[in-house]
């Protein structure tokens, strides 16, 4: 944990942002796999580590604006339960390793809040993600789960956005570790690859190297032959000569902050001309936008230029035609680019997500509804503290080319003849994480391969 101290100001900036009522806090709790004792990793909720910082399942808490004072709910381990876990921090030491003053047992929740429903008070609470918690905010206020996202308070999640978005040097320090050891992942992934080898392989190996750091992984790892899959969770693929493989993968730090990164190499020892030229143009497009940050430029911006960027790049193979400009504003190259460039990075790698997308990447202004360009999930003006990735890719989907193509979409702007050259080319996605001060932007860990020459370095190493 950090210091008391750090979680005692977070609470007190927290209080000034929310006028009156109770914030309730449901940390997360066990959850089974596929029988009550098998339980997933515990994960806790990214809030309750920020503001209240105890690192267990079951606990929940309040805060009494009105009142100034924080209560934890939970009940300390039975000798029963301590057989099986050993022993942990009782309630008490939680809350005075994050300068929490009261204390009570876990049923004393729904009285507490009962009265405060008796007495008309506002309770404040975030939108849960669990079905766990779904279910406990049924029982303790009487809301139905369908109903719960709409009445999650606007006012506490946009004070919560408001605190994590700035990362402040103790979290920085905490993000920096996760990255490195995410670096480590990535240049053992790079090393292994050749063919004859599976996906799981390397999969096992960055695992093992983010347990090893004392962490978590930060997300499920990609590691694909089939990188055109944005989110390919699949490990079961033999790696083959003359394929691209996509690594996609990060720890957590132990206090849960995130790494993510993501390269791309090839199985063999160095690109074939045409993997390397479609690298090229995504490298192209990630140091545009990595050139282009600065404080106060707008991500969107940021994002549409690096489109830009990919779309010349693929009017050089011949693969896009026509006024790019227009081509861009209308979404033609989301055939070949369908995500945003970046997310928002913390103790979440995407950064509350569970918040909600508007409120954290959008300052409350409807995202777009154009393919491509909806997936976007930073668009706002980049302040000092905030942390981010930056992750411009090519995707060559099959399925995509079909439908598309059926559907004479886009023609004036991509050449369907030309691009059944690509069909199983895959994906190339080369990812970043930085932090935005003052002076600019500064990437976060040590860097890793960048260029197709680093990658070849790197594979040509004994
Ligand atoms: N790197 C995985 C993700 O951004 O979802």
């Amino acid at each position: 944990m950090f210091p008391a101290q750090t979680y005692v100001e977070r609470r007190q900036r927290l209080q000034t942002k929310v006028r009156s009522g109770l914030l309730l806090f449901l940390g997360n709790a066990e959850s089974p796999m596929n029988y009550p004792d098998n339980t997933f990793h515990f994960r806790q909720d990214s809030s309750f580590l920020y503001f209240l910082g105890v690192d267990q399942p079951g606990y929940a808490g309040v805060m009494d604006l009105d009142a100034g004072t924080t209560t934890l709910f939970a009940d300390d381990l039975t000798l029963d339960a301590i057989v099986w876990t050993g022993p942990q921090p009782t309630v008490a030491e939680w809350a005075a390793q994050a300068g929490i003053q009261n204390t009570a047992p876990a049923d004393q929740l729904g009285e507490v809040l009962q009265r405060a429903r008796v007495q008309g008070r506002a309770i404040h609470f975030l939108p849960p993600y669990r079905p766990e918690n779904r279910l406990r905010l049924l029982d303790l206020l009487g809301i139905p789960p369908a109903e719960q996202g709409a009445k999650a308070s606007l006012e506490f999640i946009q004070a919560v956005v408001s605190l994590r978005i700035h990362k402040d040097a103790e979290e920085l320090v905490e993000i920096e570790k996760a990255v490195t050891t995410t670096v480590a992942m990535h240049l053992a992934g790079i090393r292994m690859a050749r063919p004859g080898l599976k996906e799981s392989d390397l999969a096992a190996r960055v695992a093992e190297i983010a347990l090893a750091a004392g962490g978590q992984l930060s997300f499920p790892i990609i590691a694909t032959v089939h990188g055109e899959t944005l989110h390919n969770h699949f490990h079961g693929n033999a790696l083959e000569s003359g394929q691209l493989f996509l690594l996609d993968a990060g720890a957590e730090s132990a206090l849960h902050y995130a790494g993510d990164l993501t390269s791309t190499f090839p199985v063999d020892p160095t690109f074939t001309p045409r993997q390397r030229e479609v690298y090229e143009i995504v490298l192209a497009a990630h140091m545009a936008a990595v050139a282009a940050l600065k404080p106060g430029i707008r991500f969107r911006e940021v994002h549409l230029l690096a489109c830009r960027q990919l779309a010349e790049g693929l009017k050089g193979l011949g693969l896009m035609q026509g006024d790019l400009d227009e081509a861009v504003a209308l979404g033609a190259h989301a055939m070949f680019f369908q995500c945003g460039l970046g997310h928002m990075m913390g103790l979440d790698v995407h950064d509350m997500e569970d918040l909600g997308e508007v409120w954290v990447g959008h300052e409350g202004q409807p995202k777009s509804t154009q393919f491509g360009l909806k997936s976007l999930r930073l668009a706002r003006g980049l302040e000092p503290g905030f942390v981010f990735t930056v992750e411009p890719g090519l995707y060559f989907i099959p399925e995509l080319m079909d439908r598309w193509r059926a559907e004479r979409k886009f023609t004036a702007f991509i050449n369907y003849e030309k691009l059944e050259d690509y069909r199983g080319f895959g994906g190339i996605r080369i990812e970043e994480d930085f932090v935005m001060t003052e002076q600019g932007a500064r990437m976060l860990g040590p860097r890793k391969p960048r260029t197709a020459a680093e990658v070849e370095a790197l594979r040509a190493e004994p």
